[in-house]
């Protein structure tokens, strides 16, 4: 492993804090001052910062059930995030695959694995994410023909094709997309003439919420899951 990310992933500095801490002399590997932050690591080997050994924590994926009012960032001064739901031994070198709004509830992965969290949201990757949407005033009967023939922005963003299954009362409805555009079910709701009232995030790609998660809990994924993301 890469000198830098096994600082990051032991929790010991952000991948630019690890540059900077090789560039300034204070890392050795088997006890000889390291200054190449992009050295290949062996796991027989020991990474020390300051003298103190760096261990790299297990590149664990987690699923949480987002509540809303939790806000999607490693830290949120004055407010909750979601690293805070997790237990303090857990959270180190954690951070966030992608972003909900903070009102936003469902499915979030949580990860110290930068590749996966790349695989995912890099927009040539392609993976579907499934929203229940509720908005206040019915969706216009045009619009999953708009959806699917890709919607534009009122800043002329045209969005790849989206699909949408609405209720027989126009008012709820399953909406998929392969973007990851900063509020982009509520820009679409609002480019159709509605403004959503609830969210929520039931898959990502192949992996579904866990129905058995309370609001706020979360799980680890196994090999499996973590691999259904991207069928
Ligand atoms: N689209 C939004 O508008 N908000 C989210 O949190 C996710 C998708």
């Amino acid at each position: 492993m890469r000198l830098d990310k096994l600082l990051r992933i032991a929790g010991a500095a952000s991948r630019r804090e690890a540059r900077e801490l090789a560039a300034a002399g204070r890392v050795t590997v088997d006890g000889a001052v390291v200054s190449d932050y992009a050295m290949e690591c062996l796991p027989e080997q020991t990474v020390c910062l300051d003298g103190v050994p760096a261990k790299p924590l297990p590149l664990v994926v987690y699923m949480l059930n987002k509540p809303a009012g939790c806000v999607t960032a490693t830290r949120a001064e004055g407010q909750t995030s979601v690293l805070d739901l997790f237990l303090p031994e857990e959270r180190t070198g954690l951070f966030p695959v992608g972003r909900l709004d903070k009102d936003t509830e469902g499915l979030l992965l949580l990860t110290r694995d930068g590749d996966f969290c790349r695989r995912v949201i890099r927009p040539e990757s392609g993976v579907w994410k499934t929203y229940e949407v509720r908005v206040s005033r019915p969706f216009p009967p045009d619009t999953e023909r708009l959806f699917q023939e890709g919607l534009v922005l009122p800043d002329g963003k045209r969005l790849l094709p989206a699909r949408i299954e609405t209720a027989p009362d126009g008012r709820r409805a399953v909406i998929r997309v392969r973007e990851g555009i900063t509020h982009q079910v509520r820009r679409m709701a609002a480019a159709v003439g509605t403004r959503v009232t609830y969210l929520k995030r039931l898959s990502i790609g192949g992996l579904t919420l866990d129905g058995t998660l309370p609001p706020g809990g979360y799980r680890p994924l196994t090999d499996d899951e973590q691999e259904s993301v991207f069928r």
